[in-house]
């Protein structure tokens, strides 16, 4: 395969989210489609970092733990107390 191909597994479906940490520490896990869901990936903000993530063949959900500001198609919300 050439180098430029994304796998079927891999395509990404074009949906984003942003995720504004409001406090250090901030943990954001990528979880696998299908059967089994595992974390694939995570991520540690600090407090004002910024990650804009991706929705692909590999993630189907995106979980976030801590205090941040999420933004997605469906809106905005909160995470943490
Ligand atoms: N493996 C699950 C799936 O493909 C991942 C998943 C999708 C999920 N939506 C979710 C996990 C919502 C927790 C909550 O269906």
């Amino acid at each position: 395969m050439d180098g430029g191909t994304v796998t079927e597994d891999e395509e990404a479906s074009g949906r984003y989210i942003v995720v504004k940490a409001l406090e250090d520490g901030v943990v954001i896990m990528g979880l696998t489609r299908g059967k089994d869901t595992r974390s694939h990936h995570s991520e540690r903000l600090d407090a004002g970092e910024v990650l804009i993530a991706q929705f692909t063949g590999l993630t189907a959900a995106i979980k976030v733990r801590g205090k941040a500001e999420i933004m997605t198609d469906v809106g905005k919300v909160a995470s943490g107390l």
